[in-house]
């Protein structure tokens, strides 16, 4: 009886087993699969690709069909444009840099019904390859995570096509002659390693040669203009091939005009103050220009933080040069009208002298009233009269100052408008 019952379970187990799911779906997939298997899925490998004889490729000849040199097709997409540094000369690009070049050399693995098929980027170790290099690059960084970025692609009509994507440190030549209304040139150039123009030249791409990210924003620069160029270089060994591509990159005034241009200007008014000030207040008026001198002093310096040393005069030197000959001219007014005060100061202690005099006697007093006029020409002593002559320095000073300042201060913004 047990027996009879452990032999019915074992034979339901084992048809449950038969009939499990994941089997039966297996059986189902391999049925479907089967008549697909006929199409080519094999792997490639790089000599499917090579000529059948591998003597009669040589990687390090250009496919020259014809004779003619090849054609290397250049496309930039620019991602991104930051770090311009001042005081390297110095800029940093992220960029997808593709060359498409024809092979004619090459086998096509199989009768190619997509497009384009995906190559094993090794592969070009090879192959050959152009040897395009950046010709202002201090350095490259390529870029390995998640996993090398970089692609090959070979199209029907044995076209290959290598896209990678790199970060440049480039160097860029900057002047300083107008700074801050300059406006830099930045550029990107690429050129051939060992072929001459005989052998190979490179081409922007008819299409679409160049695609700059309108979001690109720097601190500093605009991005006004860019575009592509030549730059082929005759050598002692020849004619190399070179392409460009031109950004230029103009200063946004905004941040000078409110750091640099509206304090200068408002320190050169501050030190104006002085004329207002009565010249016996001495103290008062050479901390004035004392401080004056030194805040514009400081605003010099801030103005050129970030550049280099460089020998010739910027825009914003003479500017800055400019203000602080104003404000030392406003000290030395001071000083002219000190020395012409200075010798009244002797005689003024008889002026207290005749305050007691006017107490002592009432009737002099009426006296002096019937000789009108007769005691006003004590009045202007000679202290007086040099008090007089200060106080007409200053006065001509407020207006000369600052009519003076405003039209050097006119010219400097007339010349540089055109920058602006
Ligand atoms: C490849 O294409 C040729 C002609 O187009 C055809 O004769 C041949 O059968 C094709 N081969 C395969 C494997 O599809
Ligand atoms: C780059 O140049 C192209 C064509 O000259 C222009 O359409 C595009 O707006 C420019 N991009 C920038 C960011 O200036
Ligand atoms: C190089 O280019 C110059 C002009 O661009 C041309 O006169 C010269 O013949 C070229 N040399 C070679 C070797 O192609």
């Amino acid at each position: 009886m047990f027996l009879f019952i452990f032999l019915l379970l074992y034979d339901r187990i084992s048809a449950d087993i038969a009939l499990c799911p994941l089997d039966f779906y297996h059986e189902q997939f391999a049925e479907r699969v089967e008549p697909e298997r006929e199409e080519p899925t094999t792997g490639l490998t790089i000599h499917d690709i090579l000529p059948e004889d591998p003597k009669k490729y040589d990687k390090m000849r250009p496919p020259k069909k014809d004779g003619q040199p090849t054609k290397v097709y250049f496309h930039v997409t620019v991602m991104g444009l930051d770090s311009i540094d001042e005081g390297s000369m110095t800029y940093a690009a992220d960029i997808f840099f593709a060359q498409t070049w024809k092979d004619h050399r090459l086998r096509l693995p199989e009768n190619m019904t997509s497009e384009y098929r995906l190559l094993e980027v090794d592969w070009l170790k090879n192959m050959w390859r152009p040897d395009s290099f950046f010709k202002n690059a201090k350095s490259v960084t390529f870029q390995t995570m998640t996993i090398p970025n970089h692609y090959m692609w070979l199209y029907k009509d044995k076209t290959i096509l290598y896209m990678v994507k790199l970060t440049l440190r480039l160097s860029c030549a900057m002047n300083f002659m107008i700074y801050p209304h300059d406006t830099q040139e930045c550029k990107l150039q690429m050129e051939s390693l060992s072929h001459t123009t005989d052998d190979m030249i490179f081409q922007w791409d008819p299409d679409v040669p160049l695609v700059v990210d309108e979001n690109i924003e720097l601190p500093q620069l605009a991005l006004v203009h860019n575009h592509t160029a030549d730059c082929t270089q005759v050598y002692s060994t020849g004619n190399f091939t070179c392409l460009e591509v031109v950004f230029e990159l103009k200063r946004r005034l905004g941040y000078y005009l409110f750091h640099t241009y509206i304090p200068t200007c408002l320190i050169v008014i501050m030190s104006w103050v002085s004329f207002w000030i009565k010249p016996e207040a001495a103290p008062a008026r050479v901390t004035l220009g004392v401080t004056s001198l030194l805040t514009l002093s400081t605003q010099h310096a801030k103005s050129q933080a970030s550049l280099p040393p460089v020998s010739y005069l910027k825009a914003v030197d003479a500017f800055m040069s400019v203000c602080t000959i104003f404000v030392f001219m406003a000290l030395m007014e001071y000083c002219l009208v000190n020395i012409v005060l200075g010798d009244s100061d002797l005689p003024k202690p008889p002026q207290p002298a005749k305050k007691p005099d006017s107490i002592f006697d009432m009737a002099a007093k009426e006296n002096s009233f019937l000789l009108t006029g007769a005691p006003k020409i004590p009045v202007v002593t000679p202290a007086q009269r040099a008090r007089n002559r200060a106080i007409n320095i200053d006065r001509f000073s407020r207006i000369f100052f600052p009519l003076l300042f405003t039209v050097l201060n006119g010219t400097y913004w007339i010349m540089f408008a055109e920058y602006i």
